[in-house]
């Protein structure tokens, strides 16, 4: 089977290395030329606007998915009428705007912080009524890694955040003085049956995740209230593939903040736990294939490389039971460059390895 995957980052890479041993050959479309998955696939360089390069692109694939979520929905049904794009372009189209995603989760009943969506400058004292201060302004398109939003503690600033956005459509949120962030990574079938893994705990600093760890000490009650809603938005899109549903945990609630149609980086610690990975249970679920235990047999924690990677050596010295992941990629300020799965036997030395490989790459 020949998948073909928009976008080329380290996603897609990490598809493509999860898939060979099924079997599956790799195709990737991204307009840069030395996108990171050219590295370990074929890579055509164009546009995803280009319906020449879509055209080459799709020429003796199997079936089309998604590394990336700001993919034009345009070029998602272009394929459609020519294979199956999976996930379905409703979800892409749902996920990669912030107020669509924010009225989808309002008609399944899953609560989200308080928010209104900015249009004009006239709606911004309208949308502090609504949420209060602070607030968080975030364009509704193309934000990534905290790019994109401002926090506002008063009026003025979030007239200054109108500015600073571009005057573009943003959505504005009440910002959760949330006890923890986690996140939901699920696979769901064409058939309807789904797989959950853990809920994952999350630490971002400047918007960019930095650390995550499955929860061990798993709240089965959080876990099901969890499961179900990821589980309401993947039927509700007819969803086929991996999703990611984050959530703010604020005063025992469930708080939906975003969704990620997409294998997701607060699930790459699936790599190297013992379970089938999050980017092998999205190519089974995309390939029509039964999915994969989503059962940790160990417990484990995932350290993001943003910005300069250590050399592979001083990781392993300092830590030889470390999983180095690294992506191919150029080293620049505030860039996901690779991340380190750490595995133990139990919760100190899980600790303390953590400790000592953050303060390596300097987390
Ligand atoms: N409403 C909010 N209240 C508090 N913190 C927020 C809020 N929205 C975002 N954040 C913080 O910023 C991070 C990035 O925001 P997010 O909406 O997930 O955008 P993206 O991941 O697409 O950049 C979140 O993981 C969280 O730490
Ligand atoms: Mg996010």
């Amino acid at each position: 089977m020949k998948i073909g995957v928009l976008g080329a980052g380290q996603l897609g890479r990490m598809l493509a290395l999860a898939g060979y041993p099924l079997g599956f050959q790799f195709r990737f479309l991204d307009h840069n030329p030395a996108a990171c998955a050219g590295q370990v696939g074929e890579l055509i360089v164009g546009e995803f606007n280009d319906y020449r390069a879509l055209d080459r692109f799709v020429d003796g694939l199997d079936v089309v998915t998604y590394e990336f979520e700001n993919v034009p929905v345009e070029a998602a049904q272009y394929l459609s009428s020519k294979l199956p794009v999976l996930p379905g372009a409703q979800a892409l189209a749902t996920a990669q705007d912030r107020a669509a995603e924010k009225s989808c989760f309002k008609e399944l009943g899953i609560p989200t912080p308080l928010n209104h969506n900015v249009n004009d400058e006239s709606d911004i004292s309208k949308a502090l009524g609504v949420t209060g201060l602070p607030a968080v302004f975030k364009t509704r398109r193309h934000g990534y890694d905290g790019k994109g939003q401002l926090v506002a503690h008063s009026e003025a600033e979030a007239l200054q955040a109108w500015e600073k956005l571009g005057r573009v459509p943003l959505i504005c949120e009440q910002h959760v003085p949330f006890e923890r962030e986690l996140s939901m990574v699920a696979a769901r079938q064409i058939t309807g049956e789904c797989v959950f893994y853990p809920l994952t705990e999350n630490w971002h600093t400047e918007g960019i995740l930095r650390k995550s760890v499955p929860q061990t000490n798993i709240n089965l009650d959080l876990q099901s209230r969890a499961e179900s809603k990821i589980r309401s938005v993947m039927d509700h899109l007819g969803y086929v593939g991996v999703m990611a549903l984050e959530f703010f945990l604020h005063k025992g609630r469930l708080l939906a903040n975003e969704m990620a149609p997409r294998v997701h980086n607060s699930g790459h610690w699936t790599m190297d736990a013992g379970c089938v990975s999050q980017f092998e249970n999205h190519l089974r679920a995309i390939a029509g294939l039964p999915l994969g235990s989503t059962q940790p047999l160990s417990i484990s924690a995932m350290i993001n490389l943003i910005g300069h990677a250590p050399e592979v050596d001083s990781i392993l010295r300092a830590e030889p039971t470390a999983r180095v992941h690294l992506y191919g990629k150029d080293p620049k300020p505030g860039r996901k460059l690779g991340h380190i799965n750490i595995t133990a036997p139990g919760l100190e030395s899980l600790k303390r390895k953590t400790e000592r490989l953050s303060k390596l790459v300097g987390g």
